[in-house]
């Protein structure tokens, strides 16, 4: 392209520029859209296929550009991940062609994550509290009220049937209460997770699952993991599976639920499928469950996919990078 001031100008814009024209033939790449990809890389992209080629690393954009090119139609900032970069991306459409701009949003998505990381320690930190509270206050005082109870019947010399009955009634109410609160205790601090890690913690909340629930539950796993998983990481795991757990049990009528946990190189998945009566994953809901999961998988820099519909149970894909950059 002819050296213009407009082209000059285009080429210094800190925003990344690649136009195309309406032969689909790439005219320009600035630099900064040459810095974003690799300057060999873009040697490669000289029309809309073979940026489409370079563009399968970036699914999310393939997939709206497909859709967009052929209709000519403009979109506005796409959010995308790029190895490390996230990135915005803006698509123009004019007579003599069409432009892609990218701006890299890392520093405004490092902050966001940052603050995630912070609302969800503070999260945690007060489940735990609680969790304390509940194992180390409650529990005690309710032993101690049946005990009283116990010594109160063995200290009256007359008892009639009906009274013994009423007692007994109480003792097991109040077992239930202990038992109650444990499991709210447990679900709050999982200590399982922390003295065994991941894979223990897993396969003691499906078989917890099952015990309380007349669903079938599968879990598919290694024995360990291969590779050291940061704590927070497996937490954050541990609780999307919870909150799983709990829709399914809470909607879905299931016969079977599967949780598969496998490891790759430099990633941890996480499918769970349900075969229950299923929901419309587009219809809005006031639910915060999901919208939790999300933003802990968010968190962890990972992948959050939720497949559903209705009579077509629940299978949700989670993968996230165990790899530290
Ligand atoms: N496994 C499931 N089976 C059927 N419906 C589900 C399932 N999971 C979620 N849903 C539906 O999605 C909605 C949103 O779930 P969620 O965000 O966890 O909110 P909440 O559980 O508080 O309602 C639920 O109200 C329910 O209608
Ligand atoms: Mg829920």
């Amino acid at each position: 392209m002819k050296e213009t001031f407009d082209t000059s100008v285009i080429e210094e814009l800190p925003h990344g520029v690649i136009a195309f024209d309406n032969s689909s033939r790439v005219r320009l790449i600035n630099r900064s859209a040459q810095e974003f990809f690799g300057v060999n890389k873009c040697d490669q992209i000289t029309d809309l296929a073979s940026f489409f080629q370079f563009a399968q690393a970036l699914p999310e954009l393939l997939k709206i550009l497909e859709e967009n090119t052929k209709k000519e139609k403009s979109f506005d900032l796409v959010n995308i991940t790029y190895e490390n970069f996230y990135l915005n991306i803006q698509a123009r459409f004019f007579k003599e062609g069409f432009i892609l701009t990218f701006s890299d949003n890392t520093s405004v998505k490092e902050t966001e994550l940052k603050a995630l990381h912070t609302l969800l320690k503070v999260l945690e930190k007060e489940k735990k509290r609680l969790a304390t509270e509940i194992h180390d206050g409650i529990g005690p005082t309710l032993s101690a009220v049946k005990l009283n109870l116990q010594i109160v019947q063995s200290e009256l010399q007359v008892i009639e049937a009906g009274t013994v009955k009423r007692l007994e009634d109480t003792y097991k109410l109040i077992d239930d209460l202990s038992d109650d609160m444990r499991s709210i205790s447990h679900a709050l601090l999982p200590k399982v997770l922390i003295d065994f890690g991941l894979i223990a913690a897993m396969e003691n909340l499906c078989e917890r699952v099952e015990e309380v629930s007349k669903v079938k539950v599968e879990f598919i796993g290694p024995t360990s993991l291969s590779k050291k998983v940061d704590y927070n990481m497996e937490l954050n795991l541990y609780r999307i599976a919870q909150e799983l757990f709990n829709n399914t049990l809470k909607y879905a009528e299931a016969g079977k639920v599967t949780v598969k946990l496998s490891t790759e190189d430099s990633s941890l998945e996480m499918i769970y499928t349900d075969d229950g009566k299923g929901f419309d994953v587009q219809a809005p809901s006031h639910g915060i469950g999901l919208l939790n999961m999300k933003t802990r998988v968010r968190a962890m820099k990972g992948k959050f996919i939720i497949n559903s519909g209705p009579g077509k149970g629940v299978k949700a894909e989670i993968t996230v990078p165990t790899k530290r950059e």
